[in-house]
């Protein structure tokens, strides 16, 4: 039961095959000189007999020694023989040459495959590295650059907007945005900028279009992605994402910060905040505020560092 364990054949049917016809060829051209030595002595035996020991002296052929005719039949089925390993089957016949020859290229060209394979997984493997490394050295560049943070208010169901619009009205939680965001550069995309009736007073806002012309009043910052909005806060230890969801979406692996006012129940919105993963972020305050006659809703001031 635990004897030794028999040798699997490392070598596959066609291999074996191959191997098989090489030693058949082997012995061909073995018995083909045997049989030319035996031709040699066999032509000396004969001569002598004829000639010294005058084995059958007063036998001739068409006035000829029969020895001459024995040499000659020999010598023509030697040749014959010789006719038959290398003319007629030709390393086993011309159809066997060619199949051989076929399963050798098909069996290199699986390998070439496979080789060909192995590289591109390794490349595609090597690119993807490569990618990784660089979004990672520009996510560290950026985040290098001050103490980036994330403002939202959002529903128990993420919801943070629709139609354009902010969905609830809560007093406290707007004193708190203009107290944090006061005096520091806010980012926003441009759906968010023009959701606002004028710019927001004693801010910097910078905002994200793909629209090359854009216009806005003057002192706006007009950037084309949130990489260069970033840049463009660079002089600030404390700009802040103020949304919408589609700059909220790019700006959480980015972030250092959230400052999240959660609103205690469910809306019908278009626009959502992404899910916090608990595996990136340590919730560090929580502060519960009551419903009351200003605040329709109960709410919480949550708030997030990236682990
Ligand atoms: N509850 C909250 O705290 C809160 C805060 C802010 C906003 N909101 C709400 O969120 C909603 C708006 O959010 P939204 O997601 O619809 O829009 P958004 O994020 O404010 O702006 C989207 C626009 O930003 C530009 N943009 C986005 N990604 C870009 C990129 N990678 N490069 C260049 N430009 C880019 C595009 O502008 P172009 O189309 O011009 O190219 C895009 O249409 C509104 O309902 C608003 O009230 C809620």
């Amino acid at each position: 039961m635990f004897g030794k364990k028999k040798a699997k054949p490392q070598i596959d049917k066609d291999q074996l095959e191959l191997i098989e016809n090489a030693q058949k060829r082997i012995k061909q051209k073995k018995r083909l000189y045997i049989h030319f030595v035996l031709f040699l002595i066999g032509c000396v035996f004969l001569i002598v007999a004829n000639t010294v020991l005058g084995i059958g002296k007063d036998f001739t052929i068409l006035g000829k020694e029969w020895f001459l005719f024995a040499v000659l039949i020999w010598l023509f089925l030697f040749l014959y023989h010789v006719f038959n390993v290398f003319v007629t089957h030709k390393f086993m016949g011309k159809a066997w040459e060619k199949e051989q020859l076929e399963k050798l290229v098909s069996k290199q060209q699986q390998r070439i495959n496979k080789l060909k394979a192995g590289f591109v997984k390794e490349e595609t493997l090597i690119a993807q590295r490569e990618a990784y490394s660089e979004e990672n050295s520009t996510k560290q560049e950026l985040k290098t650059k001050g103490n980036l943070t994330i403002i939202v208010a959002a529903a128990e169901n993420d919801a943070i907007g629709l139609g354009n619009k902010l969905i609830w009205h809560l007093s406290d939680d707007l004193k708190r945005f203009k107290s944090l965001t006061n005096g520091h550069h806010i980012i926003m995309g441009r759906k968010t900028f023009e959701s606002f009736p004028k710019p927001l007073p004693n801010r910097t806002h910078v905002v994200i279009t793909r629209q090359k012309n854009y216009k806005a009043p003057d002192g706006v910052i007009i950037v084309h992605n949130l990489e260069d909005a970033i840049d463009a806060t660079k002089q600030d230890s404390q700009p802040f994402i103020i949304g919408g969801g589609q700059i909220y979406k790019q700006a959480m692996s980015f972030a250092d910060k959230i400052e999240l006012t959660r609103v205690h129940n469910d809306f019908e919105a278009d626009t959502y905040f992404p899910k916090i993963d608990d595996n990136a972020w340590r919730e560090t305050a929580n502060i519960f505020h009551k419903k009351d006659v200003d605040h329709d809703y109960e709410f919480s001031f949550l708030t997030y560092e990236r682990k």
